[in-house]
């Protein structure tokens, strides 16, 4: 494998340092590029650009593999928790069990908001989306905490506290969000409950009855958590990153995350999905009318929950869904005609040459939507679920930003493409 790369300029050869990651990922670093040749890169989109070397997840798209911190997504599915993946993720090894007594008893320590905050939800008009609460919210909890507004990277010996704190926080956020803004009384967490089952207690209970926590609706939230705790340098943890880079507190990295992640391409197409197929559904389509609107350009039409920048291939937590999908609505005994579409969509698609010559597989979020819709879970608050479940990636990669000592803070050039040099005209001589 090539060491250097050279690159011809203007009649100058320009030699540049290579990288290969541990799974022989290859890369031109070319840190020094502008500065020997006056070139710069231009790569729209970043599809073809890293932006930092990370430890935490990897992602072969052609594979259809993803693994954090080299343990297969598949394994961790099927035998660990969402609690337990967090620490992984974000501190790089599984905890041992005192690691994880304390993980989560800050966990719980932390789950309680500052009462006043109890007033910033009563400003937020009934019906409004999740998204855009959580996100104010997890910006204004750092507010009522003087010791993270005086926070700074001098001070990283205190980073786990923020950490847990916000991973337990974002979920009470969250659940007070979904109250408030349907009307009901805020339900507080309890002590005795773990994470997963907090989050629902604190969504579904009433102040005269508790929900009833069915075994399997913790385990099938639990496991959606857990399959979007990280994904690499996605567009919402790319934004944590940007974000960290300029040393900004992680409350405040995270909540731009949030805003990133809302975007119908990325974490909103969860709940989009779900729109697309009950549409579907309403209309008496069987799909096929859908797809080929989808395939069209200028229909405006995507099928929402397929492609992805990464996986030219099955995403693998689509199929750990796909899977638990059937074995939660058997559970629970529903019979839900939106997977029979899905599933009619998708083998249709698969069929389909549009679809296969671009290699578009079904996504993460292709299925999601049909597991929360059958534990309950508003429509609305499926894009906040993914918040929740991507925290332990962001708050990971805020960590690795911090801890990296040639850190720098982001600040990408650009290709200006505006008008040459000219001069201001009085508005009397202007036509
Ligand atoms: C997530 O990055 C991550 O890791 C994200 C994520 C994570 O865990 O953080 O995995 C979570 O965001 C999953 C993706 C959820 N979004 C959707 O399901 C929305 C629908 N999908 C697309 O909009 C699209 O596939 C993207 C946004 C996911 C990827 O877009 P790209 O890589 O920029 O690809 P593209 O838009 O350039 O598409 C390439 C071609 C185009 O056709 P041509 O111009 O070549 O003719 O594929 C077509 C696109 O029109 N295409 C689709 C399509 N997705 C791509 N056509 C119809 N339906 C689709 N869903």
């Amino acid at each position: 494998m090539s060491t250097t790369a050279n690159i011809e300029l203007d009649g100058k050869t320009y030699t540049l340092p290579t990288v290969v990651g541990t799974e022989q990922e290859k890369a031109i670093d070319i840190s020094n590029l502008r500065a020997v040749s006056g070139y710069i890169t231009l790569d729209d989109g970043y599809g073809n650009t890293g932006s930092c070397q990370s430890k935490i997840t990897f992602i072969d798209g052609d594979q259809g593999i993803l693994r954090y911190r080299g343990i297969p997504i598949e394994e961790l599915a099927e035998k660990s928790t969402f609690v337990e993946t967090s620490y992984l993720v974000i501190y790089g090894h599984l905890p041992n069990r005192t690691e994880l007594r304390g993980f989560s008893d800050l966990l719980t320590k932390y789950q309680y908001l500052h009462e006043d905050m109890r007033f910033h939800f009563q400003g937020f008009p009934a019906g409004g989306h999740p998204m855009p609460i959580l996100s104010a919210m997890i910006n204004a909890a750092s507010c009522f905490d003087t010791d993270l507004m005086n926070w700074h990277w001098g001070k990283r010996h205190e980073f786990d506290v923020y950490a847990a704190r916000l991973l337990s926080q974002v979920r009470t956020i969250a659940a007070f969000s979904y109250r408030k803004s349907h009307g009901l009384p805020l339900i507080y967490p309890k002590k005795s409950y773990k994470y997963t089952a907090n989050f629902l207690h604190m969504m579904f209970s009433m102040p005269y009855e508790d929900f009833e926590l069915r075994p399997e609706v913790v385990r099938a939230l639990d496991l959606i958590f857990l399959l979007h705790a990280d994904h690499e340098q996605n567009c919402s943890t790319a934004t944590v990153r940007l974000v960290a880079s300029s040393q900004a507190n992680l409350f405040a990295s995270a909540s731009a995350g949030v805003c990133a992640l809302w975007g119908p391409l990325h974490g909103g197409a969860n709940q989009a999905v779900v729109e697309m197929l009950e549409q579907i559904h309403k209309e008496g389509d069987d799909g096929s009318k859908f797809i080929a609107a989808a395939k069209d350009k200028n229909s405006g039409r995507r099928l929402m929950g397929f492609g992805h920048r990464i996986y030219k291939n099955y995403d693998p937590r689509a199929k750990i869904i796909k899977r638990a999908c059937d074995q939660v609505l058997s559970a629970l005994n529903i019979n839900d005609p939106l997977l029979e579409i899905a599933k009619h969509l998708e083998a249709a698609a698969l069929r389909d040459s549009y679809f296969v010559e671009r290699k578009l597989y079904p996504n993460v979020d292709f299925y999601s939507g049909i597991i929360m819709r059958a534990l309950g879970v508003p429509v609305e608050m499926f894009p906040v679920v993914f918040a929740i479940g991507r925290m332990p990636g962001w708050i990971a990669n805020y960590k690795e930003i911090m801890e990296e000592p040639k850190s720098r803070i982001y600040r990408p050039r650009q290709v200006y493409m505006g008008p040459t040099l000219n001069h201001f005209v009085p508005i009397e001589e202007r036509v």
